[in-house]
């Protein structure tokens, strides 16, 4: 019987097996292999507009709160622009992290393009072992990062860089619901990198663990009835997308055992 096509580079089961240094080599080689183009942030842009985009993203900036005169820790940012929408949102300095060296360089050339240099420094590290001081950081984001970590490792590297009372806002796939696991490991997505590596979306009883390194932990999960209009629409933020999501917000807000079979979760955390 001819096997389903596969995304992934490595199983899952295989990628647990694997020691850091490979898990690193590996991501690496997949986030340098799809460079994107410098970011140049409009004049007359508003950070809000950015968080606002999204009922989850306003979630995550709404628990980490202002962002200006702030040390934020921008965990494997890969070719995203936040590092610098953090900067021209105020932060007093922004430390972008990822394990890619062209995804760090993409960074260093993004700060300069927008002006915000002075603020921000990529620094190419496993968020499993990052060399920063402890207590260093007031803020940590990181999204669609967390499932690509040695998770208990993280959470203790995490909040041993957290001073006491910062925050860490995070949004990362759930693998609860198996037809999401079955259309994620084998059908194409547009807007996707083709190959998938040690990344594994997370389950509740993963995040339980990974909270543990914290004083709080909440997770909330969004997106139910509009997996299939997202995909087809190839993630474009069209009306049936729109309306399916506000949908999802009202559903899961009053059915939350419904929340482990969604597309994705925030994590919430404080140290
Ligand atoms: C799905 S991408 C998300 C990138 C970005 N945050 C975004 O939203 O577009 C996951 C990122 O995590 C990085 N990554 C993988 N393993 C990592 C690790 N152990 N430590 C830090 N970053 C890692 C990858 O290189 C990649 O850039």
């Amino acid at each position: 019987m001819r096997r389903l096509r596969t995304n992934r580079v490595v199983s899952k089961d295989d990628a647990k097996e694997l020691a850091l240094a490979e898990r690193v080599e590996m991501e690496a080689r997949i986030t340098d292999s799809f460079a994107r183009p410098l970011p140049v942030v409009a004049p007359g842009w508003q950070f809000e507009d950015y968080a606002n985009h999204n009922p989850w993203r306003r979630e995550m900036f709404d628990h980490l709160g202002p962002l200006e005169g702030k040390t934020i820790l921008d965990l494997g940012c890969g070719w995203h622009p936040t590092p610098v929408y953090f900067a021209l949102a105020g932060a007093a300095r922004v430390v972008a992290t990822d394990v890619s060296p062209k995804a760090i360089e993409h960074v260093e050339q993004a700060a300069a393009v927008n002006g915000v240099a002075d603020r921000i420094e990529a620094v190419c590290c496993p968020a499993e072992d990052m060399p920063f001081a402890d207590d260093e950081f007031d803020l940590v984001h990181g999204e669609a990062v967390l499932h690509h970590l040695q998770l208990d490792d993280a959470g203790v590297e995490l909040a041993r860089v957290m001073r006491p009372g910062a925050r860490g806002a995070f949004k990362d796939p759930l693998g609860h619901n198996k037809v999401l696991e079955a259309a994620r490991d084998h059908l194409p997505y547009a807007w996707k990198h083709a190959h998938k590596g040690t990344d594994e979306p997370l389950t509740i009883d993963r995040l339980e663990q990974f909270g543990r390194s914290f004083r709080l932990m909440r997770t909330r999960g969004h997106g139910l009835l509009s997996l299939v209009p997202t995909y087809l629409s190839r993630r474009r933020r069209t009306t049936v997308v729109e309306v399916t999501e506000k949908v999802d917000e009202q559903l899961l807000e009053k059915v939350p055992v419904l929340q482990r079979y969604a597309r994705f979760t925030t994590v919430l955390v404080a140290a």
